[in-house]
């Protein structure tokens, strides 16, 4: 079966084609991925303005189509489905796959899968290379029941998957995002945009004498539900900012990214612990934090049970369309929870939840 998946949720245009076969722990292949991001207008800007998104992707769409197709080396005749992203995200932007989507699946005479942008980032975990994959007996990717962490710029989720196409949500952020939580306190500090990757350079300048010197809040990290909530966090770097004359930027970039991990790291195991799973899946953008993947990674209780723990390589955490071919690629094969559909049936939903 062979998958063109197509991503414009947001601020890249990504196109992939994906394949079965045996190159990744999953038995997946990505013949190519090919990603065009608008990043270097919003970085002038600070932060995305919707409509300069959707021109960007309108003016890519076609061109990152192409290229994905001709460098899988695939004919269109060979192509079995086509699946997009029907949100959440901005509308302009989600418009612009999903009508080019349609057009394609008219023209071409394929079947059509929608799908959900959130719970695609968790299939990234079925598509690490197999050089990359950490432990042996990965060879069929991530077993049930697993959590999972779906961590972005604009969601923070955390759910249970029963199965492909059974999944329950049992948390969420009350108002920020992490990811949003990482772009504005860099705004604050002047870090640019996106705030993620910015914060992680600040924080590798901290000396390790300067390393505890900022505390910052871990909202709701006792709690007892599986919530989270990052603005307050925010507001503490604010006041924090302000109150300083002089701030040490790598100190409060390094207790950032501590705080933020902090949270979704306990919270994780601790669900991971309640339901009994045998796997935890990170994902989302954020998921590319060097120091949130170690935390995980080398947590005691981690390190002391027999969890699997899956946290796709970088490049598959931020927006690709890969993660959107194998989505489809397992629930339509293995459940049929995103049946293809005829191209007028495929309408997009900017404010789609996890499930
Ligand atoms: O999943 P994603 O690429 O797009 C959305 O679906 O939103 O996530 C983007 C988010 C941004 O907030 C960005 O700052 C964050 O992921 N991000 C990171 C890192 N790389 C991207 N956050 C922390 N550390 C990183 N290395
Ligand atoms: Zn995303």
């Amino acid at each position: 079966m062979i998958i063109l998946g197509i991503e414009t949720s947001c601020d890249e245009t990504a196109a992939a084609v994906v394949k079965d076969g045996p190159s990744t722990s999953s038995g997946l292949t990505i013949l190519s991925n090919v990603v065009a991001s608008s990043v270097e207008l919003h970085q002038k800007t600070g932060g995305i303005i919707p409509e300069v998104a959707a021109r960007e992707q309108l003016k890519c769409i076609v061109p990152v189509i192409q290229q994905a197709v001709q460098s899988a080396k695939c004919k269109v005749q060979n192509l079995d489905a086509i699946a997009v992203t029907i949100g959440p995200g901005l509308i302009g932007s989600l418009l612009v796959g999903v009508e080019t989507a349609r057009t394609l699946a008219y023209v071409w005479q394929k079947p059509i899968i929608p799908i959900n942008h959130l719970q695609a980032h968790l299939y990234a975990n079925w598509l690490t290379p197999e050089q990359e994959s950490k432990r042996a007996g990965e060879q069929e990717g991530p077993e049930f029941p697993a959590i999972g962490l779906v961590v972005s710029g604009g969601h923070t989720d955390l759910v249970l998957m029963e199965d492909h196409g059974k999944i329950k949500w049992l948390g969420g952020t009350r108002d920020d995002a992490a990811g949003e939580c990482f772009d504005k306190t860099a705004r604050v500090l002047s870090l640019g945009y996106p705030g993620g990757p910015a914060v992680s350079a600040a924080a590798e300048r901290l000396k390790v004498k300067n390393r505890l010197k900022i505390k910052l809040p871990r909202p709701m990290i006792n709690d007892d539900n599986y919530d989270f909530s990052f603005s307050g966090l925010k507001t503490a770097v604010i006041n924090f900012v302000r109150k300083k004359k002089k701030v040490d930027v790598p100190a409060l970039a390094y207790e950032i990214q501590e705080a933020i991990a902090d949270v979704l790291v306990a919270k994780t195991i601790r669900a991971a612990r309640e339901y009994q799973v045998k796997s935890i899946l990170l994902s989302g953008g954020v998921a590319a934090n060097s120091r949130l993947r170690e935390k995980l990674s080398n947590h005691q209780i981690i390190q002391s049970s027999n969890y699997q723990i899956f946290i796709p390589p970088p490049r598959l955490c931020t927006d690709n369309a890969s993660y959107i071919a194998a989505c489809a690629y397992f629930n339509y094969k293995s459940c049929r929870a995103c049946p293809p559909l005829a191209e007028e049936k495929v309408k997009v939903e900017p404010g789609l939840r996890i499930c």
